[in-house]
């Protein structure tokens, strides 16, 4: 099967982690949404969206990406980490997703490390976050989603 996982880890690098983590000896490929302005996604039978929440909200950056180069019909899965408010959590990315009548298989989140706005006067929160536990619940939830997608 062959599987792509579109993501944007601007902060700590904490949903990059989780994605190389689901991708680890798989056969995935990750982009990097902030380093890419189009993907051509067609060929791929399962596409991932995962991003940091960043004011309440998956990123819109990462929304418009899926909006711009998802193909319609494809098997979708959301991803994202946050520190400790998720907002709408991969709301917007589900219904982007949804008009484009792609069926959503899933969605996996977890903290990740937040040093952001008021959370640095405090030493930042989460700290460790995503850490081992976190890492296989999401390498789990991965296996899952791919045995269940599978023809
Ligand atoms: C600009 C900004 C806004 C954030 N807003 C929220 C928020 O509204 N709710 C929340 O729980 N975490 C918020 N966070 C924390 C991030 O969601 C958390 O650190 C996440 O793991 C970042 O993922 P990344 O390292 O992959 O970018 C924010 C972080 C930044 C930098």
């Amino acid at each position: 099967m062959n599987i792509a996982i579109c993501y944007l880890s601007q902060h700590h690098g904490n949903t990059q982690k989780v994605v190389q983590a689901m991708a680890q000896g798989q056969d995935v490929d990750l982009i990097d949404i902030t380093a890419a302005e189009t993907a051509d996604l067609s060929a791929y039978d399962l596409v991932g969206f995962a991003s940091g929440i960043y004011a309440f909200e998956f990123s819109p950056q990462a929304v418009q990406f899926l909006k711009d180069n998802l193909p319609q019909g494809k098997p979708v899965f959301f991803v994202y980490t946050y520190g400790g408010l998720r907002g709408t959590g991969c709301k917007h990315a589900v219904a982007a997703a949804r008009e484009k009548g792609c069926p959503v298989l899933g969605e996996f989140s977890c903290r990740g490390y937040v040093t952001y706005g008021p959370f640095r006067l405090i030493g930042g929160a989460g700290k460790g976050r995503p850490n081992q536990d976190d890492l296989a619940r999401a390498q789990a939830f991965f296996r899952d989603l791919v045995s269940g997608a599978a023809p």
